[in-house]
């Protein structure tokens, strides 16, 4: 059986380690390893008007900047599958999604668009707790209140 690292030691390897933030740390209970397989959306530097310092209180109240250019292509699908479809995926079944809810699933535009509301107040803006463990950096998730509250839009939407 192979052993698992221990998140108290993975803990100290970060506060040796400048670089630790880049790289989320697989939770135990996180058996999928889909989502830790993909490229780096830090990469996809984006520049975000949204602030990372603001509380809004909905996403129906958090404005989309008129010169937004994040699009599902330059940042909600690389987002999604970094930070979210390693565990909220049609296609993983129970047991294999780390307890996500069933039928909680972000693979689609539609299905992100469906669920914009609650995917905000889990892990856009102020919000951070989503995904369990390891959530996004400030910059990220404003970046995700941003896309969501301009309504999601892909390159052709603009
Ligand atoms: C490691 C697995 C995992 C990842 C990755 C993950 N989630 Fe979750 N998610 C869960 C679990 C477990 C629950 C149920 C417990 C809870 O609600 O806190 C949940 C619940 C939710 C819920 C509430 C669903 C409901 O109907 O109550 C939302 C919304 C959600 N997640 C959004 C997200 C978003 C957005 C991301 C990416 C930023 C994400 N999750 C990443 C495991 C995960």
């Amino acid at each position: 059986m192979p052993s698992r690292p221990d998140p108290r030691l993975l803990a100290l390897l970060c506060l040796s380690l400048a670089s630790c933030t880049g790289d989320p740390v697989p939770s135990d209970s996180d058996t999928n390893t889909a989502a830790a397989t993909t490229t780096d959306a830090s990469a996809t530097a984006v520049p975000t008007t949204g602030d990372a310092t603001a509380d809004y209180p909905s996403l129906a109240e958090r404005p989309c900047p008129e010169d937004s250019i994040l699009t599902a292509e330059n940042f909600g699908a690389p987002f999604m599958l970094t930070h979210c479809t390693g565990c909220h995926h049609v296609a993983l079944k129970e047991g294999g999604r780390a307890g996500a809810p069933l039928g909680v699933d972000f693979e689609s535009l539609d299905k992100v668009r469906a669920q914009a509301a609650q995917i905000w107040a889990r892990a856009a803006d102020q919000n951070a707790t989503m995904p369990p463990v390891g959530p996004p950096p400030a910059d990220e998730r404003a970046q995700l209140g941003e896309w969501l509250a301009c309504g999601a839009p892909t390159a052709a939407d603009l």
